[in-house]
Order: structure tokens, then sequence, then C-alpha cells
């Protein structure tokens, strides 16, 4: 196989993720993984998060040491910013940085004597511990959060307005910090399976929060690599998103549908617990709607009892009951409808880095819209006494309580028996939003 360095790859990746704003989790794809030893590929993954979380403090230490950074390409930026980050988070040796980025820079046929000038005029002026003195005086100064912790400044004045300092700062360093991988198991297997993944060399332990979950600690390429060799139902699924699953209050032989379905998550784990019943998802893209379709045909011998019927629409125009009618199905209302729609995915920065550069504050008015549209159609199809969890991963009263408040004003045939919200720093959860409503009429 062709030797690839994993610095030069790194810095590809930040240019598709931070230049052409292609989402960090199709950038970084398993082929690109699959290409790397253990040992490298930590280091890829190091490099590539490290800077994501830390873009801002990076450029911000970057900013004194360009003379005219419009005339550097995107490689030149991104191959300083990967150099700054082993500098000052990993602790390489100053040399051993610096020749390799001058190596990664001659490779792309960048300008080599520009970044090695920039680099030993930055080493001249910092020593890194005294990079981390100037850091946390600015963290106990509560100045530039926004460079400190990366995050856009627009954001951290929304979260300022709800919360208090110390509260915003916990939110922040929670979502720069590395996750732990959660899958989802059947309840009656999480035993078995804990046990299983200790004798492969894992640390496991068991969600406190969720029937469902296992927390496995290592990397996460090795412990999907060993999920994809285990004889038994998994996905890989956050304690949060398993929650609305159980809020749902799924039972034996229920029909039920997930309005806004791919990759199939919340359908699986649902499916899992129900053991016996029906399953309509539906995805309005055609993509998605193919990853969804994998997704099932991976777990459906788990689930044998279980009917899981995908259908490639938009829930905000469908008529459900032609597509019913020509699937053979009987009935046209549902005994529970999970409505997880998309968002700002604000909840899930700790997991997707990126997401803070690409969200802005005009998209998440219009997904607000988007949110009261679809549970303004979905709740039709809901039987009575029937129970309907609307869900988003996002942070903002917007896409959550607003959504419920506003559809609670004029359907007085649903009453909202629990909403929730889960946060990163005070949960070690992702951060949604959930709301149980339960149709009375
Ligand atoms: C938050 S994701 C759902 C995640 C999924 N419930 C899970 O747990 O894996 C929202 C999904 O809704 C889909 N979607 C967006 N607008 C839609 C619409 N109008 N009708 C149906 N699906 C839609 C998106 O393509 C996306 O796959």
């Amino acid at each position: 196989m062709v030797y690839k360095s994993p610095r030069k790859v790194a810095v590809e990746v930040l240019n598709n993720v931070v230049g052409t704003k292609k989402p960090l989790k199709f950038a970084l794809t398993e082929n690109i993984l699959s290409m790397f030893d253990k040992a490298d590929r930590a280091f890829l993954l190091e490099v590539i998060y490290g800077v994501l979380r830390n873009l801002y403090y990076i450029d911000w230490l970057l900013e004194d040491f360009y003379k005219s950074r419009e005339k550097l390409s995107m490689y030149t930026i991104n191959n300083l910013r990967c150099a700054i980050y082993q500098l000052v988070f990993m602790h390489i040796p100053a040399y051993a940085v610096a020749n390799e980025t001058v190596n990664v820079e001659k490779s792309f046929n960048g300008k080599p004597n520009v970044v090695n000038a920039i680099l030993r005029n930055f080493l001249r002026k910092y020593q890194a511990d005294e990079i981390f003195r100037i850091t946390e005086q600015m963290q106990t100064d509560n100045k530039n959060l926004s460079v400190v912790y990366s995050h856009p400044e627009w954001l951290i004045t929304r979260w300022l307005k709800r919360f208090q300092l110390n509260e915003v700062k916990a939110l922040l360093k929670a979502n720069n910090e590395k996750p732990p991988i959660t899958i989802a198991v059947k309840p009656e297997e999480r035993q078995m399976i804990g046990e299983y993944f200790t004798q492969k060399g894992f640390k496991v332990s068991f969600s406190k929060h969720v029937a469902s979950g296992l927390i496995i600690e290592g990397q996460g390429y090795e412990i999907r690599k060993t999920l994809k060799e285990s004889p038994f139902f998994w996905i890989v699924q956050d304690e949060a998103s398993q929650l609305v699953c159980f809020l749902l209050e799924p039972f034996e032989g229920a029909c039920i549908l997930d309005a806004c379905a791919s990759p199939g998550g919340k359908t699986l784990l649902t499916a899992a617990l129900i053991k016996k019943g029906t399953i309509i998802c539906i995805e309005n893209n055609k993509k998605r709607l193919e990853n969804l379709q994998e997704n099932i045909a991976r777990v459906k011998k788990f689930l044998p009892d279980v009917e899981i019927q995908p259908i490639l629409a938009d829930i905000c125009q469908i008529s459900l009951k032609k597509h019913l009618d020509s699937l053979g199905f009987n009935t046209h209302k549902f005994d529970r409808i999970i409505l997880d729609a998309p968002c700002s995915s604000t909840g899930v920065i700790r997991r997707n880095p990126d997401v803070r550069y690409r969200v802005n504050e005009q998209e998440i008015k219009r997904l607000s819209k988007t949110q009261k549209l679809m549970l303004e159609n979905v709740s039709q199809f809901l039987v009575k006494n029937g129970i309907l969890v609307y869900s988003v991963c996002s942070t903002e009263p917007e896409e959550g309580e607003e959504v419920i408040e506003s559809f609670l004003q004029k359907h007085d045939e649903f009453s909202s028996i629990k909403k929730l919200r889960t946060y990163p720093h005070i949960d070690g959860m992702d951060g949604f939003f959930m709301g149980k409503l339960l149709r009375i009429k």
C-alpha cells in the first residue's frame, strides 16, 4: 500500500470541512481511516478534531505572524493550523513539527519558505508553557470566550442570555471534550454484550439513564470494527437519542410512525424495544433513505417480528393514506409517533466539532418554521390516547420549547406530558430537547 502521510491527509480533510464546509462526517470517511495503522489513525483523528475544536484559538495565536494571509492558500493555512495544534496541544518537539510541516507544504507545491519562517517566528516568541499561561489568563478574565473555546460569538451571546456565565463556560468546555462512544443494545442482552466487550479488551460501563445503553472506551474505529464482527443487535447511539425511544413508551404490538427516520437510530432501537409490531419510517432524502435501508438490512435478522417499512416522502406533503393503502395496511393512524426533526445540531457539537462553523442564527429561525409545520402535519396521524415524541438535538428554544408551545396553542386535543432537556456538561449526554405529547381527544 502507498504510504500516506497523516499530516497531509489531515490538511486535505480540513480543506474540505473548513474550506468547502463539507460536514466532517462525510469528509473523514471510514475509507480514509482504513488507510492508516492504529497509531497514524489516532494521530490523524487527534489533529483533525483538535484543530476543529480549537480553530479560533489557533487562528488567534497565528494572527500576528502572517504578513499577508490573503495571499496564502487554504492548504497553507490549514497546514499551519495543524502545526500549531501539534506544538501547543500535543507537545510534539518543535524540530519535528517544523520539518514535517515544511514537507507537507512541499507536497502541495505550496510555500515552504513562508511556512518555515512563520513557524520559526512563532517558536521564537512562544514557549509552550507561556501559551498556556496566556490561555489560562484569558479564561479567568472571561474575555474572548469565543476565542478561548472556539465557538461563534452569536451562539455564546445566546447562551449567556439564558445561562449563568459558569454554566456557559462548562458547556463550551464540554463541547470541546472527546465524547464517549455509546451503543444501544437490547436491554435483555446488555449484560452479555458488556461481558463480550470486556473479553475483547475494552472497558465498558452501563448507562445510568437508559436500560439499552453501553458506554465503551477506546478508539472509535477499533470499536466499530469489533461491532461489525459481533453476533448481536447493536447501533451506535448517544444516550440522549436512546432516551427519546423510552419516552415514547413503546409497547409490544405497537404501530409506530417515525416521521424523519434516517439513519434509523430511533427506528431501530424502538423496534428492538417493541419486539413485535410495525414501524413506518419516512425520509425525504434519497441518499439518506438508502443509508436507512442499509441499516435496517444489517439488523433485521435480530428483529424478526417487527415489520419496518421505509418510505421516500416529504412528511409535509405526503399522502400517507395512499402510501399505506398501497402497502396493504388497513390502518391510517398510529399508536406512537416519533418526530426527530432536522435541526441546527447545536446539541451535538462535541461529536461534530465543525457544526459550530456551519450553523448560523438565520438558520435557526428557518428551521423553527419547518419544525412547526412538520409537527402540525404528523400530529394528525396519531390515535386518541396515542403518544407523540418531538425531539431535536438543538440547544435553542426556538427549535424546542417554542415549537411545542406554539403547537399546543392551536391544538386543545393534545396535552403536554413531559418536556425534557439534556446537556453534555450536566448529563454527560448530547444536548437534546424532547417533548412528549398525548392526544386526549
Ligand atoms: C435528525 S435526522 C433524523 C435522525 C433519526 N431519527 C435517527 O435517530 O437516526 C432528520 C432526518 O429527517 C430528514 N428530513 C428532513 N426533512 C424531511 C421531510 N420534510 N420529510 C421527511 N424527512 C425529512 C432528513 O433528511 C434527516 O435524515
